[in-house]
C-alpha cells in the first residue's frame, strides 16, 4: 500500500503451546533504512525474524513485506529477501565459487547471472583472492562474510541478520559492517538485523527496536531512543565547601529542569541528566561565578548501552 515502507507487522502475535513469543507486535520498517531489533536472551528475536523471513507462520496478525503478504505470497516474497542465520550454513568441503553456484541454482539464477553478482560480491566481502580455496581453510570471519554474500547473491530487496557478527573479533565486526551498510546505502537493500553488540548499532542503524517478552517496548532512531531512555552522568569534583555554598549550588541544580537526579556533597556534585553537555558548561560557569575551585569535571554521554540496561535490567543492577 505505501512505498515508503517495505515491511509491515499489524497485531502480529506468535505463541508455542502456552508461550507467547511475540505479543501483538506492530512494526513499520522503512525501505533502505537498517533496522537493528534489540533485546535479551528469549525476548523474541529469533521468533520475529523467522517469521518475517517466512520461515513460520504467525498466529494473529498480518505481515507484509514489499507490499506482499508472507502467508499468501509466500513464493513471491521468498524471491525478494535474502537471509543469514547465526550458525553459517555453507558447505566447508567446497569453494566459495561451489556454494555460489549452488545457492544460485537454488534461486534459480543463471550461470551468468551467478558470475556477475558473485564476483561482485566477492570482491566487496574482500574474498576475490581466496574464492578457489575450500571454505574449510577459511577463518570465523571469513566464513561469516561468505554466507552473508551468499544470502545477497539473489540481489534481495530485504536482507534477514539474526546476530550475524557473533563470534568475530572487533575488527572483524567493523569491516563486516562498513561492507553491510556499504551496500545497503549502494543497492537500496533493506537490512533487518539482530545483535547483543549494541554499540555497532549506533553507527549503522537508522532505526531501532527495543524488545522483551515478545512486546515491542519502543521504536526510533539511535539518538532518539538515547535521548528519551538513557541519560549522561555528570561528576564534578571541587575544593571543599561551607554548608552554605552547598546549599546555594542544590538550590541552583535543583531548578535546572533538565536534570533528572543529582547529589551534592562537600567535594563533590554528580547529576544525571538528558543535556549533559548543555549543563555541564551552564553549571561550570556558575560555579566560577561563585569562585569554587574546581578540581576536575567529566561528563560520561549515555550511549546504547545504557539505554539496554536502563530497559532490561534489574534496577540497581550493575
Ligand atoms: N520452536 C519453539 N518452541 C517453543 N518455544 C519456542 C520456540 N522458539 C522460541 N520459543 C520461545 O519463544 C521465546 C522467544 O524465543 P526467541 O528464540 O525468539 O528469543 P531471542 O530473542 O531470539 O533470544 P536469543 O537472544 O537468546 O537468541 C522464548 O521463550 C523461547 O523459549
Ligand atoms: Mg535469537
Amino acid at each position: 500500500m505505501c512505498a515508503h515502507y517495505e515491511i509491515t507487522l499489524n497485531d502480529v502475535s506468535k505463541i508455542f503451546g502456552k508461550k507467547l513469543a511475540l505479543d501483538k507486535v506492530s512494526l513499520k520498517i522503512k525501505k533502505g533504512s537498517i533496522f537493528g531489533l534489540i533485546g535479551p536472551n528469549g525476548a523474541g528475536k529469533s521468533t520475529l525474524t523467522s517469521l518475517l523471513a517466512t520461515l513460520s507462520l504467525p498466529d494473529e496478525g498480518t505481515v507484509t513485506i514489499s507490499d506482499l503478504d508472507v502467508v499468501s505470497q509466500v513464493k513471491q516474497v521468498r524471491k525478494k529477501i535474502g537471509i543469514t542465520f547465526q550458525e553459517p550454513s555453507i558447505f566447508t568441503t567446497g569453494t566459495a565459487w561451489d556454494n555460489l553456484f549452488i545457492a544460485g541454482k537454488i534461486y534459480d539464477m543463471n550461470i551468468s547471472k551467478i558470475k556477475e553478482q558473485g564476483e561482485y560480491l566477492l570482491k566487496e566481502f574482500n574474498l576475490n583472492q581466496v574464492s578457489n580455496d575450500l571454505v574449510g581453510t577459511y577463518s570465523g570471519g571469513m566464513k561469516r562474510k561468505l554466507d552473508i554474500a551468499i544470502s545477497l547473491l539473489h540481489k534481495p530487496e530485504v536482507l534477514f541478520l539474526d546476530e550475524p557478527t557473533t563470534g568475530l573479533d572487533p575488527e572483524s565486526r567493523n569491516t563486516l559492517w562498513q561492507i553491510i551498510s556499504n551496500i545497503s546505502h549502494r543497492e537500496g537493500t533493506t537490512i533487518f538485523v539482530t545483535t547483543h553488540y549494541l554499540e555497532e548499532l549506533n553507527n549503522v542503524a537508522t532505526d531501532i527496536a527495543l524488545i522483551n517478552n515478545g512486546k515491542v517496548l519502543d521504536v526510533g532512531t539511535p539518538k532518539e531512543l538515547i535521548n528519551k531512555l538513557a541519560a549522561d552522568h555528570i561528576e564534578i569534583h571541587y575544593s571543599r565547601l561551607n554548608s552554605s555554598m552547598i546549599q546555594k549550588i542544590d538550590e541552583y541544580v535543583s531548578n535546572m529542569i533538565e536534570v533528572i537526579n543529582h547529589k551534592i556533597k562537600p567535594t563533590s556534585l554528580t547529576i544525571i541528566s538528558s543535556k549533559g553537555q548543555q549543563i555541564l558548561s551552564k553549571l561550570l560557569k556558575f560555579l566560577i561565578r561563585n569562585e569554587v575551585e574546581i578540581e576536575f569535571s567529566e561528563l560520561k554521554q549515555a550511549t546504547l548501552n545504557d539505554v539496554y540496561l536502563s530497559n532490561f535490567t534489574e534496577k540497581g543492577d550493575k
